[in-house]
């Protein structure tokens, strides 16, 4: 009867976010392998020590060992992030991840706007992922491939989701068919709170870009913004200043309806790459109504957003993994 071996089951409980994937016992020491890819240092080590309390408090177990295993991506997930809503995130996402497809890379992008997607619109297509499986397949357009939580809900449908509901969503779109891609951007929703805690904790992206307007009300929302990242250990990898100085377009003279420059004084303060503007201008909203992203042809606006994926793409390389 002493020989029975512990029964280990309730660990996997323990486990949470975590994947044990092999529970061993040998005169009385488990050895456990786990699958923490989904969390950061602070909760890998909290982990552990769960772990090992649960497995001695189960009878006959002696000692413990745990054995952590983190699978590496290929791809980098870049999140694009704002406190604030309306400041410019999805126009910025569609036209960061085709300006960096023009600069050579392979780049998906992931519409994670549950409240209101608008990648499909920006993108211009209506376009249904076709499925394998259970495994999407991400829908070309404009030289990238992306997909949206909108894809996923009839159109006109208010997304009234709680957080599991919108992790759950997420996971489905980042576990799409995404071939060669060695960029991910993700569009977030706008906002700090649950939702957006929740999807950034379960994505864990490489770094992240927050966009602001000039003005100061905006900021101190990006700064909310910089911090949420903050806790969760992600790499802040620049601040993107948007609708920054407006060329008035039938008598050519320049003004700045919200400021100019308070980012990239925030960013200075805050410690953290200022990656550039975009300057305020009606031809920028009408190509993004008509689903034609400015970045995707040639002109001032395309190459606001060329610099900002070069200096992304040099923040990348330079972030704590
Ligand atoms: N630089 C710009 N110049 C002119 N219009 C812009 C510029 N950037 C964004 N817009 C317009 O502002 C509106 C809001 O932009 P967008 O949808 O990208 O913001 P968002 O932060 O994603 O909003 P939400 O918080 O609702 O998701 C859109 O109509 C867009 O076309
Ligand atoms: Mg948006």
């Amino acid at each position: 009867m002493d020989d029975a071996a512990p029964n280990l089951d309730s660990l996997d409980a323990v486990a949470g976010d975590a994947r044990i994937l092999s529970k061993r016992v040998k005169d009385g020491v488990v050895t456990l392998v786990v699958d923490v890819t989904a969390l950061d240092g602070a909760r890998r080590a909290a982990l552990e020590s769960d772990l090992k309390t649960a497995a001695m408090a189960i009878a006959g177990v002696g000692d413990v060992r745990v054995a952590m295993t983190a699978s590496q991506r290929a791809r980098k997930l870049i999140a694009v992030a704002s406190g604030k809503g309306g400041v410019g995130k999805s126009t910025l996402s569609a036209n960061l991840a085709i300006a960096l497809a023009r600069a050579g890379r392979v780049v998906g992008l992931i519409d994670a706007d549950v409240y209101g997607p608008s990648q499909t619109k920006l993108l211009g297509t209506d376009e249904r992922p076709t499925a394998n499986d259970k495994t999407l397949n991400p829908v070309a357009a404009h030289g990238i491939r992306f997909l949206s939580m909108g894809q996923l809900v009839s159109a006109g449908h208010a997304l009234a989701w709680r957080g599991p509901m919108a992790t759950g969503a997420l996971a489905q779109l980042m576990e799409a068919d995404w071939g060669d891609c060695d960029l991910l951007v993700v569009d977030l929703p706008p906002g700090t709170g649950d939702v957006q805690l929740s999807l950034v904790q379960k994505s864990r992206p490489d770094g992240a870009v927050v966009v602001s307007t000039p003005q100061a009300m905006s900021l101190i929302d990006a700064t909310r913004a910089i911090d949420l990242f903050g806790k969760v250990s992600v790499p802040v990898l620049g601040l993107v200043e948007n609708m920054a100085g407006y060329t008035c377009p039938h008598c050519g003279e320049q003004s700045d309806p919200f400021g100019c420059g308070g980012a990239e004084d925030a960013a200075a303060e805050l410690g953290i790459p200022f990656l550039g503007r975009i300057p305020l201008d009606p031809a920028v909203r009408e190509a993004s109504d008509a689903g034609l992203p400015p970045a995707a042809s040639d002109g001032a606006q395309s190459e606001a957003f060329a610099r900002i994926a070069q200096k992304l793409l040099q923040a990348l390389e330079t972030a704590p993994a």
